[in-house]
C-alpha cells in the first residue's frame, strides 16, 4: 500500500498521518528503490538500519551501469574517447559533491575509499607530518570507531595526548568542558556532526571557532550528517570534512575527504604510486597537484560517478526537506517507542536535537535477541556497539539496538518496529 493509498483507507492502526507533516513524497521517492519492494520472511521488508548503509534508488543503479556499458575505460590516462568519457564523467561527479557541501572548488574534494580512509589519510599524512611529541589531539567520547583509532595510534607512535570531549547526561556532548580541554598544546580537533548511536546533532560552528581561536585545525566526521541534512563547509569553516558514499544513496567503496586548498596542498601524500605522481625519474618523484595526489592507483570512478547521481538525486529533493522529514519521523518514533515498557531511549530525547537515529534498550532482552526476532517480521534494525565501545563503555552497556531512518522510511514503519518489539516481549515473555 502507497502512502496515498493508506490515506484514503485512513488506516486507523496507523494514525500517524495526522500527526506528522510530509515534507518528502516518500510514495515517489520509494518507487526508484526497488529493493524497498523485497519480501523478507513473508512480509514487505521494514528496512531501519540506513545508518549502516542505505538503500540505492535505479537512478544511481543506472549511472553506473551506463558507465560500464557505454564509457567504461581507465581514467586520466587514455587519449581515446571511452577513457576521456569516463575522466571526465568522474571529474564532473567531483565537481557535483564540491557544490553539495557548498567547497570553493572541486580540487577541495579527494575521493576515498569511505570516511574510514578518509580519517586513515589524515592521520597518517596530516597528523604523521605536521603533530610533534607532546601536542594534543581533542575528540569526544561519543566517536566512532573510524574517528578513534587512528588517532590512537597516532598518539602512540607519535608520543601525542590523546584527549576526550565528555557527554552530557543527556547523552550530548558536554560543551562547557571545552574551554578547558582546548590548551596551547590542542593542534587537531576532531569530532562527529551527528553521532551515530546517540543521534545527537552538535552545532560545529561554536566549537571550530573556539578551536581556531587557539590555532588548533579541526575535522568534521560529517558521516551521519551529510546524507541528512544540509552542510556547508564555507559556513562552517572547517579544515576537513569527511564521509562516505554508501550512507548517502550512493554505492560502497567510495568516500570522500574535504579539504582546504592550503592543508592539502602542504600535507604529503599518504598512499604511493600511479597517477599521484607528475613525473618520476631515478632520482625521486614529483607530486601530482591536489587532489590527484592523495589519489594514488585507479580510483573508484564508476562509484564516484554512481554518488555524483545519488548528490543529483538529494539535491533535487533538497537537504532541508530531508532534514524535516526525519526530524519528523524521528519525534514520532521517540513518541511511539516512550509507550514500550521496559524500553529506554539512548541519547537526547528532544527531536530537534537528534537525526533519524534512534537507540534503544528493552530491559531483559539483548539486543541481539531483539534483531533477530524483528527480522522474522519482516524489520531491519542494528544492534551490537555500531563500532562506538568507548561509548558503550561509558553508557555501561555492552550493547544497544538502533532504528534509523531515511527519505525513503514511512511513519507505517514505525508502527512496524514497535508492533514487532512488542511481539518480541510476549515471545520472549517479558
Ligand atoms: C559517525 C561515523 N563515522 C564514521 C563512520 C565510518 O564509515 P565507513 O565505515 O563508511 O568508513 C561511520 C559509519 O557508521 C559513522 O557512523
Amino acid at each position: 500500500m502507497t502512502n496515498d493509498e493508506r490515506r484514503a483507507t485512513g488506516d486507523g492502526r496507523l494514525g500517524a498521518y495526522e500527526v506528522l507533516r510530509p515534507t518528502l513524497d516518500t510514495s515517489r521517492i520509494r518507487a526508484d528503490f526497488p529493493i524497498l519492494a523485497e519480501q523478507v520472511n513473508g512480509r514487505s521488508v521494514v528496512f531501519l538500519d540506513s545508518a549502516a548503509s542505505s538503500q540505492k534508488p535505479v537512478q544511481v543503479l543506472q549511472a553506473m551501469d551506463d558507465v560500464y556499458r557505454h564509457a567504461y575505460a581507465n581514467v586520466h590516462r587514455g587519449v581515446y574517447t571511452f577513457s576521456e568519457a569516463a575522466t571526465e564523467r568522474y571529474e564532473q561527479a567531483r565537481v557535483k559533491i564540491a557544490r553539495f557541501i557548498g567547497a570553493p572548488a572541486a580540487e577541495n574534494i579527494v575521493f576515498t575509499r569511505n570516511a574510514t580512509e578518509a580519517l586513515n589519510l589524515l592521520a597518517y599524512s596530516y597528523g604523521r607530518h605536521f603533530l610533534q611529541p607532546g601536542d594534543e589531539i581533542l575528540i569526544t567520547e561519543l566517536e566512532h570507531h573510524a574517528n578513534f583509532v587512528p588517532w590512537q595510534v597516532l598518539a602512540q607512535e607519535r608520543g601525542l595526548r590523546l584527549k576526550f570531549i565528555p557527554i552530557s547526561p543527556e547523552g550530548r556532548l558536554a560543551l562547557d568542558k571545552l574551554d578547558e580541554l582546548l590548551t596551547p598544546r590542542t593542534r587537531l580537533l576532531s569530532f562527529a556532526h551527528v553521532s551515530n548511536v546517540l543521534g545527537a546533532i552538535t552545532d560545529p560552528r561554536p566549537i571550530i571557532q573556539r578551536a581556531h581561536a587557539i590555532g588548533a585545525r579541526v575535522i568534521v566526521d560529517g558521516s551521519q550528517s551529510v546524507p541528512h541534512m544540509p552542510v556547508n563547509v564555507v559556513e562552517l569553516d572547517c579544515d576537513f570534512l569527511v564521509f562516505s558514499g554508501h550512507k548517502m544513496l550512493g554505492p560502497t567503496g567510495i568516500g570522500v575527504l574535504y579539504g582546504k586548498r592550503d592543508l592539502l596542498d602542504a600535507m604529503p601524500p599518504f598512499l604511493t604510486g600511479g597517477d599521484m605522481i607528475s613525473a618520476v625519474g631515478f632520482d625521486g618523484p614529483r607530486w601530482n597537484d591536489v587532489p590527484l595526489k592523495f589519489e594514488a592507483g585507479t580510483p573508484a570512478f564508476v562509484e564516484a560517478i554512481g554518488l555524483g547521481a545519488a548528490v543529483d538525486y538529494l539535491s533535487a529533493l533538497d537537504m532541508s526537506a530531508v532534514r524535516a522529514h526525519e526530524r519528523e519521523l524521528t519525534a514520532y518514533a521517540l513518541e511511539r517507542m516512550s509507550e514500550v515498557p521496559g524500553a529506554k531511549i539512548i541519547g537526547p530525547t528532544d527531536p530537534d536535537v537528534r537525526g533519524g537515529v534512534v537507540t534503544f534498550t528493552l530491559d531483559r532482552v539483548h539486543p541481539h535477541d531483539l534483531a533477530s526476532l524483528l527480522d522474522r517480521e519482516g524489520v531491519a534494525i542494528r544492534a551490537g556497539h555500531h563500532c562506538a565501545q568507548p561509548l558503550h563503555i561509558r553508557l555501561g552497556l555492552s550493547a544497544t539496538a538502533r532504528a534509523s531512518f531515511y527519505i525513503y522510511t514511512e511513519p507505517h514503519e514505525v508502527d512496524a518496529l514497535i508492533e514487532a518489539i512488542y511481539k518480541a516481549r510476549h515471545a520472549l515473555k517479558r
